[in-house]
């Protein structure tokens, strides 16, 4: 486990894994990090379909996901083959449950990152799992009720290396 601040500088997206599993000790200790992200009024309503990188529904996802945006033949799904994704939906009644999830997700993101593994944050399946098959989706990933898709992330052991993205302190803030 590294400081906050030098894994939070480390991190970046990792966009290709190897074949090596999660133990269960590691996915365990990944959930837990989502789990103890803030909520809004202590709400604790983002749930977390945990599904193995093999399990069929997320081809008929990556199906519905390239059939939408007229993809063929792409060179990777959309979690990179990763061993393990975790789904994250929230109360669609609830007015934070967008903001709660993102703040699971960034949490799992630092954990897998202090832990040594690459994660991929990925929004592109949200029109796929909010379409036609919303429902048959949300009951595959076994969503509870009222509950919508809202963002998910792959974890897996790192097969490819980038640098964190560059920023601009002088374009993206402002001290009032
Ligand atoms: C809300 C959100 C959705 C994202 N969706 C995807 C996605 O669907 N596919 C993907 O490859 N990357 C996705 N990313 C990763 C971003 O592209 C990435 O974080 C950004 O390019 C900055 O790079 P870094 O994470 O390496 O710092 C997403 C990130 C966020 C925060």
């Amino acid at each position: 486990m590294g400081d906050v601040l030098q894994v939070i500088e480390k991190r970046s997206s990792t966009r290709g894994y190897t074949e090596q599993k999660l133990s269960g000790e590691e996915l365990e200790r990944l959930i837990l990090a989502g789990l103890q992200a803030p909520t809004a009024a202590n709400r604790q309503e983002v749930h977390i379909s945990v599904v193995e990188g093999d399990n069929p529904v997320l081809q008929e996802i990556e199906t519905v996901k390239n059939e939408e945006r007229g993809i063929q033949n792409p060179p990777h799904n959309f979690y990179f083959e990763a061993p393990v994704v975790l789904i994250l939906s929230a109360d669609e009644s609830f007015y934070w449950g967008a903001v709660d999830a993102g703040i699971a997700v960034e949490n799992i993101s630092l954990a897998a990152e202090g832990m040594g593994l690459g994660s991929l944050i990925i929004g592109c399946i949200k029109d796929a799992l909010s379409g036609e098959k919303k429902e048959y989706f949300a009951n595959a990933l076994k969503f509870p009720e009222g509950y919508a898709y809202q963002i998910a992330i792959a974890i897996g052991h790192k097969a490819v290396g980038k640098k964190p993205h560059e920023y601009s302190v002088e374009r993206n803030v402002s001290y009032v």
